[in-house]
C-alpha cells in the first residue's frame, strides 16, 4: 500500500501502463478513486490534518486526485484507438462472414467444359449479339425457312440479332480454321419464349462440333457416350432418335438413360427411362460448302444440349426459374 501521495502516483501510473484492456483501467479507477480507494483515503485525511498544513495537503490531494481522474481518461482513450487491446472474448463464436460462389449454371458449365478438355476439345467462344448470317443463313436456314419459326428471335437491328442458339459459333470457328477441329463452346442464347417451368427468354447451350476425314455418327454417339457418363455417372447410356435440324443431316434428338431411376422409369423420365437432352447430327453439306470446307474430303458431327436442363436433371431441379430468380436459399446448396 503506497503511502506517500508521491508513490500513490508513481504506483498508479504503473498500474495503467500495464492495463491491457478497459476492465484493467476501471479496476485501478476504484482501486484508487472509489470509496475506499486510496486517494479517497487521503482526502478523507484532509479535515484531520494540522491546520497549519491543512491547505497545502489539501491542494496536493487534490492536484493528485485531478491528476488520476484525468490519467485514467487518457489510458482508456488509448486503449479504444488501439484494435489488438481491445476486450476480445475467445470463447464467443465467430461471426460467420458469407463468401460468394459460382453459380450453378457457371459450375455445370465448367463441369462439362472438364469432361471435353480431357477428351482434347478446345473451347471457343462467340459474340452474344450475332449478325443474321451467322446464326441462320450460313447454318442452312435462309429467310424463309420454317425452321425460323422454331426460334422466335429477339432482333436488334435489321441482320442483327441476340443469338438464339450457340450454333453460330461453329460457323466462326469453321471460317477461322481448317480441319480438324474439335471443339465445344458453351454460353447465353436469347429467344422470345413465354416464362414457364421450362423456358426462360435467356438460356445456356453447349455446342459441340468435330471435323475430320473419316467422321462417323459412331464417334457422334461414342463422344456423347463418354461425355455423358462423364457428367451423370458412369452406367449412363445415350440413344439418338431421327429428328431434324436444318444445320445436320441426319439429324437426331439424343436421349440419355435416366440417370434417376436408372431406366426403370420414374417421375422424372415419364416411365420411359429415357430423358431427350438435345439435338445433335452429321454437320449439313450446305453448311461445310458455306464456310469452303471440301465436303469430298471432311465430315463431322455437331450437337447442342441445354446447360440448365443437364444441371436440373442432374440436381432434380423442377423449374428453370429457378436459375434466374438470384435466391440466395437456392443457390448456397450447389
Ligand atoms: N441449335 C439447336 C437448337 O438450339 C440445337 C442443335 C441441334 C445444335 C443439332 C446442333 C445440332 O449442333 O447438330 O435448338
Amino acid at each position: 500500500m503506497p503511502s506517500t501521495l508521491d508513490e500513490v502516483r508513481t504506483s498508479l501510473k504503473q498500474r495503467l501502463a500495464a492495463a491491457r484492456n478497459t476492465q484493467d483501467v476501471r479496476a485501478a479507477q476504484v482501486e484508487y478513486l472509489g470509496k475506499k480507494g486510496t486517494i479517497t483515503a487521503f482526502l478523507k485525511q484532509i479535515p484531520s490534518i494540522a491546520e497549519d498544513q491543512r491547505r497545502q495537503f489539501g491542494e496536493q490531494v487534490n492536484a493528485l486526485k485531478l491528476w488520476a481522474v484525468q490519467a485514467i481518461e487518457q489510458r482508456l482513450s488509448d486503449l479504444a484507438a488501439t484494435p489488438q487491446n481491445y476486450d476480445i472474448d475467445f470463447s464467443l463464436p465467430g461471426q460467420i462472414m458469407p463468401i460468394g460462389k459460382k453459380h450453378i449454371l457457371a459450375q455445370v458449365e465448367e463441369e462439362v467444359e472438364s469432361v471435353f478438355l480431357s477428351m482434347g476439345f478446345d473451347i471457343e467462344e462467340g459474340p452474344e449479339i450475332e449478325q443474321e448470317y451467322y446464326n441462320f443463313e450460313a447454318l442452312n436456314i435462309p429467310a424463309d425457312h420454317p425452321a425460323r419459326d422454331m426460334q422466335d428471335t429477339f432482333y436488334l437491328a435489321p441482320g442483327t440479332l441476340l443469338r438464339t442458339h450457340t450454333s453460330p459459333i461453329q460457323v466462326r470457328t469453321m471460317k477461322r480454321q481448317s480441319p480438324p477441329i474439335r471443339i465445344i463452346a458453351t454460353g447465353r442464347c436469347y429467344r422470345r419464349d413465354a416464362v414457364d417451368a421450362s423456358h426462360t427468354p435467356v438460356f445456356t447451350q453447349v455446342e459441340g462440333l468435330v471435323i475430320d476425314k473419316g467422321i462417323t455418327f459412331a464417334d457422334l454417339k461414342g463422344v456423347l457416350q463418354e461425355f455423358v457418363r462423364g457428367v451423370f455417372g458412369s452406367s449412363t447410356n445415350v440413344k439418338l432418335l431421327p429428328s431434324f435440324f436444318p444445320f445436320v443431316e441426319p439429324g437426331a434428338e439424343t436421349a440419355i438413360s435416366c440417370p434417376i431411376c436408372g431406366g426403370k422409369g420414374c417421375p422424372t423420365c415419364k416411365n420411359s427411362g429415357w430423358i431427350e437432352m438435345g439435338g445433335s447430327g452429321m454437320v449439313h453439306q450446305n453448311v461445310l460448302r458455306e464456310v469452303g470446307y471440301d465436303t469430298s474430303t471432311y465430315q463431322g458431327f455437331a450437337f447442342g444440349w441445354g446447360i440448365e436442363r443437364i444441371a436440373m436433371i442432374k440436381y432434380g431441379i423442377r423449374d428453370i426459374r429457378m436459375f434466374y430468380d438470384n435466391d440466395l436459399d437456392f443457390l448456397v446448396q450447389f
